[in-house]
């Protein structure tokens, strides 16, 4: 077995064990940093598949994390003008960035179908996560 593939296994346990123990976490899933291009590539996730394996940095919530290096915490997302749909059903949206050697190498990023429901714990509790998870990467 790869450690790559130990890695993905990983990644894909924390989605299942968030997208089961919070209720509003309606999709759950990991954007890595696609090599040497400016663009964010789909890992591992839990939810409804999307059609945004592939995000230009600048574009959408997740395009603009991968520039701002800064959680972004969207309570209600028709009132973003800059935002991906991946389901008609998301009414929010929070992205928290991960960081190794002090880059910008990728994030996670949560729908939810409920809006504003996204509270300080949630985002403390993923930017510990990113930190943690940062570390098997
Ligand atoms: N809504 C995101 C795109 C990714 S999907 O939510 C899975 C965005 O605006 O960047």
């Amino acid at each position: 077995e790869s450690p790559k593939h130990n890695t993905e296994e990983k990644l894909e346990k924390v989605c299942h064990l968030l997208d089961q123990e919070i209720s509003y976490f309606n999709w759950t899933g990991f954007y890595f940093k696609n090599g040497d291009k400016e663009e964010l590539k789909l890992g591992p996730y839990v939810g409804a598949p999307t059609d945004h394996t592939i995000i230009p940095y600048g574009k959408g919530i997740c395009g603009q994390v991968a520039v701002s290096n800064e959680t972004f915490v969207v309570p209600d997302v028709h009132e973003e003008s800059n935002y991906l749909s991946c389901s008609i059903d998301t009414k929010a949206e929070i992205v928290v960035p991960i960081f190794k050697d002090g880059k910008n190498i990728g994030q996670i990023d949560i729908d939810s179908h409920t809006i504003n429901p996204f509270t300080d714990e949630d985002r403390e509790l993923l930017e510990w996560l990113c930190n943690e998870v940062s570390k098997i990467l």
